[in-house]
């Protein structure tokens, strides 16, 4: 095979299709042009050293970056010896979990989930225990009958994994009293709450809910920060903010011992961007453009798909959680909706098994013009009630 033939992207699409299934950003909005100053500036200033073997924790110049960044749009900043610096939330997901659990040990999910997370999971001989989600978010009463349960069996219960704010794929953020009840309950039963919080900086209504990071003591939560939503994935750069103990005891795994700090020249670059002042105007430009496409999403929702199905406006990310009206399918709808022209992703794909929901689909508004998200759910109001649709409402 001849491998410069080898796709350079994670999926390839067919064309015409505008496939609301994909959470990623906005190829028009990755800066590529200030990203490129930053990487000139970053081996002006730092020559070979930005292309050495780094720092274990990530470089100093981001790591304290992160710490103020982290003051303006959480409650609390972390010092620097709380963070390392990741190769994005699926990595430090996959760190945390390879360094914490011991096979056979229960590891709590909130359902529905980001589906990928429980891949990650998934690799390790853990058996993932889903917790109930509601509209306010996890079911935080339901906890300790689940975690009593498990202790009874005689399992070691490690750790929750939950998205408390702009969730993926609901869009739900975890309400105030539940963020703080979790944490008193994850603390007293000795459990380490990973926080995915992917979506902060994306708050299109109101500054974004403090973590639970933030409002938990040393030792209670890790949680993960990427810059994959706000600048680009391919950086592969992100964090974790945790707590001394937990972040020496990362530092200290072989991989980082012979790969030093990870994401070393990518990490640099963020911080030159960062310090340019761009990281902010770039954010207050994603702003802007994504509550424009969340609004035209919604309001296509309400033009074309009124009256079969729900949906909440999600205050932040990049999703919008739709529930088709009974007995429509999401998963049996989604070939009729690809030969329409429009994907998504079926609700079942986010089901921690045996947690359930089909009649649910996500929408991703973050990868399209205003006008190409009208289309798409005009593709996809035919397709709910299209011809020969086996789920059509009856009556
Ligand atoms: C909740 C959640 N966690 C993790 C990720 C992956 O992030 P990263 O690119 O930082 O690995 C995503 C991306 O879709 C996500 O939505």
């Amino acid at each position: 095979m001849d491998a410069t033939r080898l796709p350079l992207r994670q999926f390839d699409q067919p064309p015409g299709m505008i496939d609301l299934g994909w959470g990623h950003p906005g190829p028009d909005l990755i800066p590529t042009d200030g990203l490129r100053r930053a990487a000139a500036r970053t081996l002006h200033r730092y020559g070979p050293d930005a292309l050495g073997y780094g720092y274990a924790a990530g470089p100093g110049p981001l790591v304290a970056w992160v710490c103020d960044r982290l003051g303006v749009v959480d409650r609390r900043s972390p010092v620097p010896d709380d963070v390392v610096i990741t190769a994005g939330n699926s990595h430090g997901l996959e760190q945390l979990a390879s360094l914490l659990t011991a096979p056979g040990d229960a590891v709590l999910v909130e359902s529905p989930t980001y589906h990928l997370a429980v891949r990650i999971l998934q690799d390790h001989p853990v058996e993932l225990v889903p917790v109930p989600s509601d509209t306010e978010g996890l079911c935080v009463d339901s906890l300790p009958a689940i975690v009593e349960r498990l202790r009874r069996e005689g399992r070691i219960v490690r750790l929750l994994y939950t998205q408390p704010t702009f969730h993926n794929p609901t869009g739900i953020s975890l309400a105030a009293d539940r963020r703080r009840s979790l944490v008193d309950f994850a603390q007293a039963a000795g459990i380490l709450i990973i926080e995915d919080d992917p979506y902060r900086e994306l708050a299109y209504d109101s500054a974004a809910p403090p973590s639970l990071w933030s409002l938990a003591s040393a030792g209670a939560v890790a949680r993960l920060g990427t810059f994959s939503k706000t600048l680009a994935p391919g950086l592969r750069t992100g964090f974790i903010t945790s707590d001394p103990t937990l972040t020496r005891r990362l530092c200290a795994t072989g991989v980082l011992a012979s790969g030093g700090g990870i994401s070393h020249f990518t990490s640099l670059v963020v911080a030159e961007f960062a310090a340019s002042g761009d990281y902010v105007s770039h954010v207050a430009t994603l702003l802007t453009a994504y509550a424009q496409r969340r609004a035209e999403l919604l309001s296509a929702l309400a033009r074309h798909v009124e009256s079969r199905a729900t949906w909440a406006q999600p205050a932040g990310g990049y999703f919008v959680w739709l529930s088709l009206a009974p007995p429509r399918d999401a998963a049996a709808t989604l070939p009729r909706a690809r030969a329409a022209g429009v994907g998504y992703m079926p609700g079942g794909a986010f089901n921690v098994p045996p947690h359930g929901v089909n009649g649910s689909l996500r929408l991703a508004f973050s990868r399209y013009a205003p006008q190409q998200l009208d289309e798409a759910v005009q593709r996809l109001a035919g397709a709910i009630d299209g011809p020969g649709s086996a789920d059509r409402p009856r009556g």
